[in-house]
């Protein structure tokens, strides 16, 4: 059964401080809650570790949600610098990425990571949103499928772990198209999420996915991409910041 919001998850990255997030959310506080009153709509912000107490707090009696942007593999112990899912938990976080390309890349993110790091999410009820997608040489080398295939079979094997029936979220992330302006086709796209589907239920019949697209959204492509038929959200980088695109993309 298709998920009847359509998402759209703001991915801050490290982009705002602690103070600047803060102005953020105060000069928007009331158009970020006019947004989630769109019929169907699910606005999840995933600021910095810092922050995401303060937002969830800032934005609690609107119904919009806080995400973080990863979390430890490890449930808990001598891992200096790392943050639980259960703290995450603790402060009302309900959604997380795990596996964004900035981690795979930037923080050696290995897939047994992004498995390890789903089931301590699944395990404190929070929802993992894993990112997928090749680097721009792979897709040159016609390796597409073989990378998301093996980057969804890691996911979806550590949910099978944990539990027969789960509803995750994927997004579709090429990495040549994050932050460069370059999208795929809406063809591709809607290729690429019939191939994760189609795994990702192999591996496990009855996993609920949310489908989303990520890279390069911006308030001038979003109408072409919101064409896309087995689309269920977007995961926005660069334009979340700015309220007005962010805006302009949503609704
Ligand atoms: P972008 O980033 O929208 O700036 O391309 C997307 C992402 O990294 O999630």
């Amino acid at each position: 059964m298709r998920e009847p919001s359509f998402f759209y998850i703001a991915n801050w990255k490290m982009q705002l401080t602690f103070a600047k997030t803060v102005l953020f959310c105060k000069k928007n506080q009331n158009n970020f809650e006019l947004l989630t009153q769109k019929k169907n709509t699910k606005i999840v912000l995933c600021p910095s570790f810092e922050s995401l107490a303060f937002v969830n707090d800032f934005f609690k009696k609107s119904s919009l949600s806080v995400g973080a942007q990863t979390c430890s593999s490890y449930e808990k112990g001598a891992y200096s610098g790392q943050v639980a899912a259960q703290s995450l938990s603790d402060i009302g976080c309900k959604y997380c990425l795990v596996g964004h390309s900035e981690r795979r890349n930037f923080c050696s993110e290995t897939d047994d990571d992004v498995a390890k790091k789903v089931q301590q999410l699944l395990k404190n009820n929070i929802i993992p949103i894993v990112c997928v997608g090749e680097l721009k040489k792979e897709r040159e080398e016609k390796k597409t499928y073989e990378v998301i295939e093996r980057q969804i079979r890691a996911a979806c094997q550590a949910v099978k772990k944990f539990t027969k029936e789960s509803k995750i979220f994927i997004a579709y992330e090429p990495v040549w198209s994050i932050g460069t302006g370059d999208i795929p086709s809406n063809q591709e796209i809607t290729e690429i999420l019939k191939y994760i589907t189609s795994i990702a239920k192999a591996v496990l019949p009855k996993i609920s996915l949310v489908l989303l697209y990520g890279g390069s959204v911006h308030e001038k492509n979003v109408k072409i991409l919101k064409e896309i038929c087995d689309l269920d959200g977007f995961l926005v980088g660069g334009a979340s910041l700015d309220f007005q695109k962010f805006q302009k993309i949503v609704t």
